[in-house]
């Protein structure tokens, strides 16, 4: 199912409450969330309520693999760019105020690393790149993402929460207007719906200052009851991943009890 969005939704179409861009704003409201998605999505708030639940299982459900149909991995970016429409923005609504807590953690992290030029790889709702865009530390948030609703919704958002000059929105890494290279990379919950993300670790490893900190974390599982079909776990694959990601990258330690990881470049040898 795909809500239609309001074409060039702008600041002054979504609901603007002030919200606190630090981890207890998350926690109160996830930065106004549904305040703004409703008239993003164009219901009211009883209707948005009523479709949150069913979220995870209505993205499921666009994906050929639900239904043991062949799916071509050339084809996943496609189906990120269009089959999904608007469903990923509620799924992921659905997602981070149901889990808040756990969001919140990879928040803090992102707070204790993030600076100077910052880029959120496939940054769905837009939560890491508006708090990260809220901290002066950071000059620059370039948020990418493959899908237009995601990167029209984010960019409202940033519009509204008085953010839009310091968070720029765009498709891929390949647009001539972002940065050679990012003090900061942010990549959650991302890798595993790419069909070559070892290729995206060296892309990143490509592009990240010297001194400067990825944040990833990763789940090449389809899920205990296939509730995740679009996210790949070829044992090749993972492997791959794993080799590039070992060579490229050393670990950072934090205190947090998260999947997320922290990594610099490993030194040259
Ligand atoms: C599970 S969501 C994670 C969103 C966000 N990082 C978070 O933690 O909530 C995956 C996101 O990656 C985006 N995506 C998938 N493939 C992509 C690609 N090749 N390039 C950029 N974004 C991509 C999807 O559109 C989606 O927004």
């Amino acid at each position: 199912m795909s809500l239609s969005p309001r074409s060039g939704a702008t600041a002054a179409a979504l609901a603007a409450p002030l919200s606190r861009m630090d981890v207890e704003g998350f926690l109160a409201d996830g930065f106004a969330l549904k305040a703004q998605l409703a008239p993003f999505l164009q219901v009211d708030a009883a209707a948005l309520e009523a479709l949150l639940p069913q979220a995870t299982d209505q993205l499921a459900a666009l994906h050929p693999g639900a239904v043991q149909l062949a799916f071509d991995p050339a084809d996943a970016g496609r189906f990120y760019e269009d089959t999904v429409g608007t469903a990923h923005l509620i799924e992921l609504a659905a997602w981070h105020l149901g889990s808040a807590d756990y969001i919140a953690d990879t928040l803090r992290l992102q707070e204790r690393f993030a600076r100077g030029q910052v880029l959120d790889f496939g940054g769905g709702i837009g939560s890491h790149a508006l708090a990260a865009a809220a901290r002066p530390q950071v000059e620059q948030v370039w948020f990418v993402d493959l899908n237009p609703h995601n990167r029209a919704f984010v960019a409202a958002r940033a519009e509204a929460l008085g953010l839009a000059a310091k968070l720029r929105c765009f498709r891929d890494l390949d647009d001539p207007a972002l940065p050679p290279q990012f003090d900061t990379i942010v990549c959650l919950d991302v890798l595993e719906h790419l069909p070559d993300p070892a290729a995206q670790l060296e892309s990143f490893a490509g592009r990240l200052t010297g001194s400067g900190v990825a944040l990833l974390n990763w789940y090449f599982f389809k899920g205990f009851r296939g509730e995740y079909p679009f996210h790949f776990d070829d044992e090749a694959l993972v492997n791959r991943f794993f080799t590039t990601l070992q060579q490229r990258f050393l670990e950072v330690f934090h205190p947090y009890l998260i999947t997320t990881r922290a990594y610099r470049l490993q030194a040259p040898t």
